[in-house]
Order: C-alpha cells, then sequence, then structure tokens
C-alpha cells in the first residue's frame, strides 16, 4: 500500500528549527533522482514538506526532534509518501485544491488566500497561474528561507542522482545550479501562456536561502541566483 523508504541522508538541522533531509526517489531502471523534505519545528511541534518516507533509523531520528503534527504539501507531483505521514504519525494534511496526481489523502486543510498556517513566522505563496497547483513557503527568520517543491531547485551536487541521470540532465534543461524546473515549467505552463508574472510577484518576497524538493541547499544568494534563473527561464 505504502511506498518503500529510499535511501537518505540523516536529518540535517540546517537553520535553527529548519531540517533538511536529502533522500532520493527510484524513477525507473538505472534512474535515481534527489528529492528533499524539509522540517520545520515550532513548539515542539514539526511539521512536514515534501514528504519522504524515511527508513526506520530515520524515523526514530525524527521522532527525537518532535512530534510531527503537520503535513504541507508543496507541489503536485510531490505526494507519493502523504498517506504514509498521516497514518503513521496523524498529522494534519494541508494541500491545495485539485492537487490530483496525488489524489490521497484529501486535505484537511486547504492552502488557499488567507489561511492560518501551524507555524507564526510563515507565509504562504501561491502560484495563481500554473496549469496545476503549486506553492511555496517564506519562513521569515535568517533573512527569509524560501522552500518550495518543483518550482525554483539548486543542483549545487547531483547526490543521489545515479549516473544515468547525470548525463541526461544537460539534455533536459537541467543546464545551471539554480534552475526554474524545467519539466515542471513545460507541463504546468498554460497553452499560449507564461508563468512569468508568478515568478516576477516571487522575487518581490525577500529571501536569502532556498531549501528546495530536489538537489541541495543554497544559502545566502538564492535571492539572486533566483532572479538569474526567472531571467533565463523567460528570455
Ligand atoms: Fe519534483
Amino acid at each position: 500500500m505504502y511506498a518503500t523508504a529510499q535511501p537518505h541522508d540523516p536529518i540535517t538541522e540546517v537553520f535553527p528549527d529548519v531540517f533538511l533531509l536529502r533522500g532520493s526517489m527510484h524513477m525507473g531502471r538505472g534512474m535515481r533522482i534527489s528529492r528533499n523534505m524539509t522540517l520545520l519545528r515550532h513548539a515542539g511541534e514539526l511539521t512536514a514538506i515534501n514528504a519522504v518516507r524515511l527508513s526506520h533509523a530515520g524515523e526514530e531520528q525524527l521522532e527525537r526532534l518532535g512530534k510531527l503534527n503537520h503535513l504541507i504539501r508543496l507541489g503536485n507531483f510531490h505526494g507519493l509518501d502523504d498517506r504514509y505521514y498521516v497514518d503513521r504519525y496523524g498529522a494534519r494534511f494541508w494541500s491545495q485544491a485539485g492537487s490530483r496526481h496525488y489524489s490521497d489523502p484529501p486535505p484537511d486543510v486547504l492552502l488557499e488566500p488567507g489561511v492560518s498556517l501551524p507555524l507564526p513566522d510563515v507565509d504562504l505563496f501561491l502560484f495563481e497561474l500554473t496549469r496545476r497547483p503549486e506553492c511555496a513557503l517564506l519562513v521569515n527568520r535568517n533573512d527569509g528561507i524560501l522552500i518550495t517543491c518543483d518550482s525554483v531547485q539548486h543542483w549545487g551536487d547531483h547526490r543521489y542522482c545515479s549516473p544515468l541521470v547525470r548525463v541526461m540532465m544537460p539534455f533536459i534543461g537541467f543546464r545551471s545550479a539554480t534552475l526554474i524546473g524545467p519539466l515542471w515549467l513545460k507541463y504546468m505552463t498554460p497553452k499560449e501562456g507564461s508563468l512569468e508574472a508568478d515568478f516576477q510577484r516571487l522575487l518581490e518576497l525577500r529571501f536569502a536561502h532556498l531549501v528546495n524538493a530536489h538537489g541541495s541547499l543554497l544559502r545566502d544568494t538564492a535571492h539572486a541566483a533566483t532572479t538569474a534563473a526567472v531571467k533565463r527561464a523567460f528570455r
């Protein structure tokens, strides 16, 4: 019923009460890609973002960090392990309406304008022009930490990407370290439309760091790198 846990690193605290889990996803023969989960802690409660199932040892580590009470889906395509987390931890599930790539579990709370998140210093950013739901979170601490799913990605290294994937990546649009997910952009852009206005709105946010669902953490230079990525994507 549930997807099995796939290889991953230990959970790392990358900023105070912000934890990154670098893991992976098997995509087919010889194809493994990086896939990350972020955890935010507030008052002893954990919120998981872009869920990635953990090994037994990984779950023990997570449980030492706090009680996992909330699960947030940011991206339409990252829901493989959501049902597992809801069942395993009784987490409250937050998702946008119409996130149907993984229709189970249904959201307990809809991520929509004005929603009150379970974290006091976090804002929700909703893409408005995409063909399927996508959003991001802005943690208003440490000069701003942007948490994305597939929209903005940073590939500072290719940990957990199989050799075949590494060879393929430049040919399918992964040509720079910080980028707008090329396959995601193609799929999410409406016919004869553009997502540029959404990304210009995203750039109005104040953030220095990027934590995303693929690749690696980008510290300090995330706003400039995202600005350059947007320019490249829409030139
Ligand atoms: Fe993805």
